[in-house]
């Protein structure tokens, strides 16, 4: 309990130690239609571990970009899953 009175603490995250994954995607996936359905992302499984660092590498226009929104949640229209 706080001076002020309030009980801090309950929802505090775990240690950093205990958290293996810092990312995690699963069939992260990202198109436009046009006048086909055209991919940008298809099938993105990839994880990076806590405290590590990793670099995304390929051509233009192959997604990086896109790929970088998604995780920074600035995308809206995307399907699959990732864990933050
Ligand atoms: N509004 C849109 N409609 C259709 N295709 C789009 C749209 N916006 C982006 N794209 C396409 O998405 C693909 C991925 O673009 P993105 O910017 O993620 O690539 P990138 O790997 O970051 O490229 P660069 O190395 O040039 O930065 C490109 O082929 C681009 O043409
Ligand atoms: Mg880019």
């Amino acid at each position: 309990m706080g001076q002020d009175g309030i009980r801090r603490g309950g929802l505090r995250p775990p240690p950093l130690a205990t958290i293996e994954k810092s990312y995690y995607t699963s069939n992260v996936e990202k198109f436009y239609e046009a006048a086909s359905r055209s991919y940008v992302l298809r099938r993105i499984n990839l994880e990076i571990k806590r405290a590590s660092s990793s670099s995304i590498m390929g051509p233009s226009g192959a997604g990086k970009s896109t790929l970088l929104s998604i995780l920074g949640m600035l995308e809206a229209r995307w399907t699959g899953e990732f864990e933050l």
